[in-house]
């Protein structure tokens, strides 16, 4: 058995000539939350659509749960949200559940066990009977999880989650991707909001035109930690010494003002991976006879890293 929930290799979507997906390459092993970020437009839906076999793909392959995009005997193991759920409006919520539920071949008993379950992981077991044309657009996000969850998937694909939910909706969001990730699924998250997806995923793939600009771990031991530096009388040696433990190099950030001397506080900063280099530096610093005023580590989070990097390829074109 592959290691791999989804596999694909330059899997490419045009449609007619525009061209919505260039070259989408990744792996994304089981149980891993994995997060697709990129601007709207990206090629996110487009991706998950083709990975689902809901979109033909112009070019490329892909292989899901080890079958091709579309096999019913992956479809029964996959749960999807779509960015745009759509649903019978007359029904009530626990009958649109159990109409999925039948959708995915559950027997009647699992249905009568499973669906006041994924109501209530969603918080709507109270409106459990009541139609989903009275619900606000937050709670049809929920009741749209609620059946991307409904078959306990290997695999589910959230497009958006989010979108449409208060913090509280968003906070239960996060819950339920933790837990499954406890259970050992594997989740395919596509957002646009980055707060969401730093909270939550191992890894996350930057995207543009559905090529993949980067990847990069967020668990932990992977972040990358800017440190705020400040210290006077530094001299070239603790500077070298620094760069040298970091493996980075030392930018001052900020000049240093006319007129001030050597006993001034001057502002660097550092870049590390691992938080435990903290107390050398401070050593370190002191041993080379700086006087130490500030050594606050800061993590670069995901905006900042999305705008360094989608602008770095921007201006690269
Ligand atoms: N059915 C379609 N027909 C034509 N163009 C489409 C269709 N669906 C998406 N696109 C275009 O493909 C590109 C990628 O869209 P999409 O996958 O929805 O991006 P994202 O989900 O990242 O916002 C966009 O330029 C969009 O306008
Ligand atoms: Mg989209």
């Amino acid at each position: 058995m592959t290691s791999y929930s989804i596999e694909t290799t330059s899997l490419q979507k045009m449609y007619g000539s525009k061209l919505a997906v260039e070259d989408l390459t990744l792996q994304v092993p089981h149980g891993e939350i994995f997060g697709f970020l990129g601007p709207n437009g990206a090629g996110k839906s487009t991706s998950v659509k083709m990975l689902l076999g809901l979109v033909q793909a112009t070019r490329g392959s892909a292989r899901v749960l080890a079958h091709p995009p579309g096999a019913a005997d992956a479809a029964r193991r996959i749960g999807f949200l779509p960015e745009h759920f759509r649903f019978h409006e007359w029904l009530q919520a626990h009958e649109l559940l159990d109409l999925h539920g039948r959708l995915y071949g559950m027997s009647a008993a699992a249905r009568r066990r499973r669906v006041p379950e994924v109501l209530e992981l969603v918080g709507l077991a109270e409106h459990a009977r009541r139609q989903l044309s009275g619900f606000s657009k937050g709670m049809l996000q929920r009741i749209g999880l609620a059946q991307a969850l409904i078959n306990e998937p290997e695999l589910v694909f959230l497009d958006e989650p989010t979108s449409a939910l208060d913090p509280f909706g968003r906070m239960l969001v996060r819950n339920i991707i933790r837990d499954l990730k406890a259970r050992g699924t594997t989740v395919f998250l596509n957002s646009h909001l980055l707060g969401e997806v730093e909270a939550t995923c191992d890894r996350v793939a930057f995207i543009k035109t559905g090529r993949v600009i980067q990847t990069m771990r967020l668990d932990e031991g992977h972040t990358q930690i800017t440190v705020e530096f400040r210290a006077a009388g530094v001299s070239a040696d603790l500077l070298a010494a620094l760069e040298n433990m970091t493996g980075h190099a030392v930018r001052q950030a900020a000049p240093v003002p006319p007129g001030v001397n050597g006993s001034y506080p001057q502002h660097y900063e550092l870049q590390l991976t691992d938080e435990a280099l903290l107390p050398q530096i401070a050593q370190q610093a002191l041993q080379c006879g700086a006087q130490l005023y500030a050594l606050t580590p800061r993590r670069m989070s995901l905006e900042e890293r999305f705008l360094e990097i989608v602008g770095k390829e921007d201006s690269g074109q």
